[in-house]
């Protein structure tokens, strides 16, 4: 399988902002990670961040035949992207939903998605293994 591990706004910072919530690990580190991750179950993952919500949407339509499967950190796009709704809607490619934190348990604003209902499901709150746990999703 190749999937796109693909992250949003301000997701670069990682390992940088609020280490409390996200951890002192950078995007870099946890990326390579994952592509060994993939590597190791036979799998490709290839990592893509932008802080464009547009150039999200640009790259769930590419990934159209191109990819079997997105696994999708929007940031806090994910709270009011109804573009990115839209673009996940739009594409017959599987997306499944990722976050580091649980939203949950943060500010009442972090509990809303505008992009779940969409999405083939949602993996949150277990840090980088988030993103592991969702690309484990679409093998197991
Ligand atoms: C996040 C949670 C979002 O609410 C936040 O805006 C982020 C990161 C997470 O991975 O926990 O930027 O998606």
């Amino acid at each position: 399988m190749k999937l796109l591990i693909l992250n949003g706004v301000n997701l670069n910072l990682t390992g940088k902002r609020e280490q409390g919530v996200y951890g002192s690990e950078s995007l870099e580190s946890i990326n390579r990670e994952l592509e060994a991750f993939a590597a190791a179950h036979g799998h490709t993952a290839v990592c893509k961040q932008t802080n464009l919500e547009g150039e999200i949407c640009t790259l769930i339509h590419e990934a159209e035949g191109k990819y079997d499967g997105i696994v999708l950190n929007a940031g806090a796009f994910t709270h009011y992207s109804y573009a990115i709704r839209d673009a996940i809607a739009s594409v017959a490619v599987p997306v499944v939903e990722v976050h580091m934190s649980n939203v949950h348990a943060r500010e009442e604003f972090r509990r809303k998605s505008v992009l779940t209902e969409v999405c083939r499901g949602e993996v949150l709150g277990f840090g980088k293994n988030s993103y592991k746990l969702a690309m484990e999703s679409f093998w197991l």
